[in-house]
């Protein structure tokens, strides 16, 4: 484990780019929402002040509405499509337009109780608490506009889970129209059946040219987007880190920050209690432009355990059909159930096992105690990072490193997960 460790931090210094880390460099030359809120969590094992300074950097882009971009683009890069001017957001520094799962006050959290150096950690948290508390009234108003208690992604880039099948229905109400040169520079990094498709790639950029045209205001991009998803997952994460915000403001908020986030805590957790399947035994999305629950079953829809939303009773028929998963498939947790047709175990969020999402499975179903089911995914995650190093994801049933290599998130996953 020693060399693994050793990796692991060389992954992150060789990917710090002054503050801030790339996810991969090539593929992904810019700081990336989510995956800068796992990594901090990488650094915080053995440099505090620099897990302090990753978060710090991605607040840089936040936006006066409180919006956290996906990305933050410091410094320029040809390696990557679509670059600042095809966002045309006009921030300094540029960014792009919009947002990614909001792991942000959950990162801070686990900084501060985590700390060594308790009095520099508790100023760092005590500066980042009203971004993430800004981070999370923006949601609630720009994406919970009709107060239902569930948040909406706009795009399916948001989920952070870019190409799951759970968007596949939604996608095709938007037309493949973009006016923007569609440039990809990700198939010459990487082999192009591990990626999205072109016709999933013009549909992206639709959307991406549809807001930049609506100047980015949300009222507008609301109205009028073809694709509006209460994505399970990250209405689970970010209930997860309402409650991990709400810990921040015992210490550092004041008293109408804790009743609005109370507030929030509740409505979300009944909406989110609701998409609860009885016959997929784990949690749907919901599309909200037909009103119709999401039949896709995806490792997203498990996260509800990582916000502790399930019953004992959903919490033990979610980890039943975990284990069903396993039988079929050699590493847990696959991207989609593989008994799903559309399950391709080389394409992206289509199938490959992704280490930051097993580490939230992870912590869930030890919370519920699963203990033994959450060591299994624990220990596949090890076995898959030591016989094919740090990959962007793996192929579960091959093992098979895939995507970018060298990856920020995977290789800080392994730390935070060796270190207690
Ligand atoms: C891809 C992933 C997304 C991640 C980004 C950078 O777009 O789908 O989740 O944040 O790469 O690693």
């Amino acid at each position: 484990m020693t060399v693994t460790i050793t990796a692991a931090r060389d992954v992150l210094k060789a990917n710090d780019r002054g503050g801030y880390t790339v996810p991969t460099s090539r593929l992904y030359p810019f700081q990336w929402n989510w995956d800068s809120a796992f990594v901090a969590l990488g650094w915080a094992t053995f440099d505090e002040g620099r897990a302090w300074r990753e978060l710090e950097r991605l607040i840089e882009g936040q936006w006066e509405d409180g919006m956290l971009p996906h990305i933050i683009f410091h410094a320029p890069s040809d390696d990557y499509f679509p670059g600042p001017d095809v966002w045309g957001t006009h921030h300094h520094p540029a960014t792009s337009g919009i947002t990614q799962p909001p792991v942000l006050a959950t990162s801070i959290r686990l900084l501060l109780e985590n700390a060594k150096d308790t009095a520099e950690a508790e100023a760092h948290a005590a500066a980042l608490y009203p971004r993430a508390l800004a981070l999370h009234r923006w949601w609630t108003e720009a994406r919970d506009r009709q107060h239902s208690g569930l948040v909406a992604i706009l795009h399916p880039w948001e989920s952070g889970m870019d190409n799951s099948p759970a968007w596949d229905a939604a996608m095709v109400r938007v037309p493949a129209t973009p006016t923007t040169p569609i440039r990809r520079r990700d198939i010459s990094h990487v082999q192009a059946d591990m990626r999205p498709s072109q016709a999933d790639y013009e549909r992206y950029i639709t959307l991406v040219d549809l807001y930049r045209s609506l100047a980015w205001a949300p009222d507008r991009m609301w109205d009028a987007t073809p694709f509006k998803v209460a994505d399970l997952a990250i209405n689970a994460i970010l209930h997860r880190a309402e409650t991990d915000l709400m810990a921040l403001a015992n210490r550092f908020g004041t008293p109408a920050d804790h009743s609005a986030i109370a507030l929030r805590l509740e409505s979300q957790r009944t909406a989110i209690a609701r998409l609860w399947s009885e016959e997929a035994n784990l949690y749907q999305s919901l599309d909200l432009i037909t009103g119709e629950r999401i039949p896709v079953s995806t490792s997203g829809g498990l996260l509800p355990l990582f916000a502790r939303i399930p019953t004992d009773d959903q919490a033990a028929r979610m980890a039943a059909e975990i284990e069903r998963w396993g039988g079929k498939v050699r590493y847990l947790v696959p991207s989609l159930s593989p008994f799903d047709p559309r399950f391709e175990p080389k394409r992206y969020w289509r199938g490959p096992v992704w280490a930051i999402v097993n580490r939230m499975i992870n912590e869930g179903l030890s919370a519920y105690d699963h203990g033994a089911l959450a060591a299994r995914i624990r220990e596949d995650t090890q076995t898959l990072m030591r016989q094919s190093g740090f990959a962007e994801y793996y192929d579960p049933t091959t093992g098979e490193g895939l995507g970018g290599g060298s990856f920020s998130w995977t290789a800080a996953m392994a730390l935070s997960w060796a270190v207690p």
